[in-house]
């Protein structure tokens, strides 16, 4: 290429135009030759025999079975699928129908059979500053002791097992060693609270919860098995309940239904060796709950098969993993930024994954500089969040450590704003690192609109759909929106790491996802626009869901737990911009009889909330109202809410109760 490049924005080729992002980033970053030669995607394009990717994209949208494929073939399977795609109950979608395989024999146990048994898989480094590593062997022994005590308790094939752990090295060696043997595991944040947790297991109905004593979190502990001793209390299925010593503090134990993992570990039953079960490709890997418009959160439900190609596939050629790689996702495995790109991915890839336990400021605000200078970490895949509250403290923090061993960024979570945006790459990258922004959700499994390092990049776009991920903007008739123009982003056909279904309850997962927009397609919830050259600019949510700090939670949940409140008659939450967060939670309560607002009481609901749903949940203000705006069917228009709380024109509110 022969653009001139300068601060790493070089003149786009006439083919792509300059952004016209009212994002206050200018201009079109081109990616470096050296790089786009070496990509992964690169040599898969020219075996294709193409010779640009726009070729390849048009190719694999068109075959995109044969570009899953190619893919599914670089795993280990028991036995070989017979069909790619059965799309005869749509849309209850199935890939590699009749192929059998388990995510944990292409994750573990193939690397074991290599001289990869003695690479590093996991280097764990927890707040206090303990180191723990895992090569693919002991991993694989680990994971197999693990799985072998959950055996012993009954746990079977089609079992799900809630894991409520904090960031340490066991939560993915437990959510491993449930797949191994076949059983699903619910991993629930560990940020969330005992009404988050006791809803999440009650709609699973799991027997058996792992969690710890408690966490570290900014040298505090965060009292996880209390909360897990009151979520217990409130639903009935858990029978067994396996604790992790992380901190020593002192703990209540009850008697036949608690048990320490490290003596469970000490058994002869817990042995290094198991057998990984075969699966289905269609079996259930894990369940995840994610918030949605309404009620209860959604119980999102990922296969071995499909979920297993997506994730390695993806994180193969987003972000370009080469052997040598240290690949530093900085999510929680709680979430399913961590389920894809810390736990599966990376060892599907065969790369060593780093995992730090605490906050990102802590003890100072170089702590993650620091690390990735200590372990030479290559990729580092974040939030706009995260990046926002450490430019903060300043260049001077990140300045004083060697960061030249990064070669990509990433980012997730939500649009990323463009100071973010540039510090990230300038301060951060030293305008080397390409930044892979990638828009995907907890539904879709993997990444879905991301750039590759072979994609020119428009800073505060997640660039262009993957290869093989048919996307459109669309209006609500499904009829596609002219160029720049806002509408809905819908996915058009299905894809191999897609949800499966909602756990019990199939009919919300049709309504939600595949009524919404003519035409049988998977409507995303998002709004969207797409540019003159193909670049999709995500605008945000259009439904309930609200996004602090990159975290999705719902209105339904925030306000079903103000009402568990003894003072609150009726509540509504909404989410307003909040500099550092992205939105912040704002609630309105209507109180009972008897009560009056005042500042305690305001204060005594936001910890209520921190209590029930976890501090990620607490509003940040609590208004006491006398009435709330509502549909003449009685639905809060929490649009109205917002638009005044924004100082906006209220919009058509012909539907508003008189
Ligand atoms: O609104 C989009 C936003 O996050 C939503 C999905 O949230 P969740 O299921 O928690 O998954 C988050 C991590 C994969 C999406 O509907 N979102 C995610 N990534 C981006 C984004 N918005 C803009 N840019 C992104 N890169």
């Amino acid at each position: 290429m022969s653009e001139t490049q300068t601060d790493g924005v070089v003149e786009a080729p006439s083919t792509i135009s300059k952004s016209k992002s009212s994002n206050g980033v200018e201009g079109v970053y081109m990616p470096n030759d050296a790089v786009v030669e070496n990509a992964n995607i690169t040599a898969y394009m020219r075996s294709k025999g193409f010779s640009t990717y726009d070729e390849l994209y048009q190719w694999s949208i068109k075959n995109p079975e044969e570009f899953w494929t190619d893919h599914a073939s670089e795993l280990e399977w028991f036995q070989p699928w017979e069909k790619v795609l059965d799309e005869s109950k749509a849309p209850f979608y199935k890939w590699f129908v009749g192929g059998k395989t388990n995510i944990i024999y292409n994750a573990i146990d193939r690397h074991v059979k290599t001289w990869r048994r003695n690479k590093l898989a996991l280097i764990w480094e927890g707040e206090d500053g303990t180191l723990r590593t895992y090569s693919y062997h002991l991993l694989n022994r680990e994971v197999s002791k693990i799985a072998n005590v959950l055996k012993s308790m009954g746990v079977k094939k089609g079992d799900i097992v809630t894991i409520y752990l904090p960031r340490i090295p066991e939560l993915p060696l437990c959510m491993l060693a449930c797949a191994k043997i076949g059983a699903m595991h619910s991993v629930v944040y560990g940020g969330f609270s005992v009404e988050a947790l006791a809803d999440r297991i009650d709609d699973s109905k799991s027997r058996v919860l792992i969690t710890a004593d408690s966490g570290f979190m900014r040298g505090k502990f965060v009292e996880l098995k209390k909360i897990a001793d009151e979520a217990i209390a409130r639903t009935p299925s858990v029978q067994t309940c396996i604790v992790v010593r992380r901190t020593g503090q002192d703990i209540n134990m009850e008697s036949g239904r608690d048990l320490w993992l490290h003596d469970l570990l000490a058994l002869p039953i817990a042995s290094a060796h198991c057998e990984t079960e075969p699966m289905d490709a269609e079996d259930p890997l894990f369940i995840l709950y994610t918030s949605g418009t309404t009620g209860r959160p959604k119980g999102v439900v990922h296969t071995h098969g499909g979920y297993m190609v997506g994730t390695y596939t993806t994180l193969k050629h987003v972000f370009d993993i080469k052997e040598e790689d240290r690949w530093w996702c900085a999510a929680d495995p709680g979430w399913i930024t961590g389920h894809s790109y810390i736990v599966y991915s990376p060892l599907l890839t065969g790369t060593t994954s780093f995992i730090y336990e605490g906050a990102p400021n802590y003890p100072y605000p170089d702590r993650w500089w620091s690390m990735i200078a200590k372990y030479g970490i290559s990729i580092l895949y974040t939030a706009p969040t995260a990046i926002r509250g450490l430019m903060r403290f300043g260049e001077a923090w990140p300045s004083r450590h060697d960061l030249s061993t990064l070669r990509l960024l990433g980012s997730v979570g939500e649009p990323i704003n463009p100071e973010a945006w540039r510090w990230y790459h300038q301060v951060i990258g030293h305008e080397q690192c390409p930044i892979m922004d990638t828009w995907w959700q907890t539904e879709t499994g993997h990444f879905m609109i991301t750039p590759t390092p072979v994609l020119p990049l428009k800073p505060g776009s997640a660039t262009r759909p993957f290869l093989g991920i048919d996307i459109d903007v669309v209006h609500e008739d499904g009829s596609s929106c002219e160029a720049n123009e806002d509408g809905l982003l819908i996915i058009k056909r299905p894809w191999p790491g897609m949800l499966r279904t909602i756990l019990n309850d199939p009919d919300r997962y049709v309504t939600t996802y595949f009524e919404k927009v003519p035409g049988g397609v998977y409507t995303v919830g998002d709004s969207a626009r797409k540019d003159e050259d193909g670049y999709i600019w995500i605008i945000g949510r259009l439904d309930d869901v609200i996004k602090v700090s990159g975290y999705r939670l719902g209105t339904a949940e925030v306000e079903s737990a103000l009402v568990s409140h003894s003072a609150v008659a009726e509540a509504a939450a909404i989410g307003l911009p909040h500099e550092l967060k992205g939105n912040a939670i704002h609630t309105f309560v209507i109180l009972r009889e008897g009560y009056e607002g005042s500042q305690q009481l305001e204060d005594e609901l936001k910890a209520h909330v921190g209590h029930e749903m976890g501090p990620i949940a607490r509003p940040e203000r609590v208004e006491f109202v006398t009435s709330l705006p509502k549909t003449r069917s009685g639905k809060i228009m929490r649009r109205v809410l917002k638009a005044q709380a924004l100082g906006q024109d209220v919009g058509d509110i012909s539907t508003l109760e008189s």
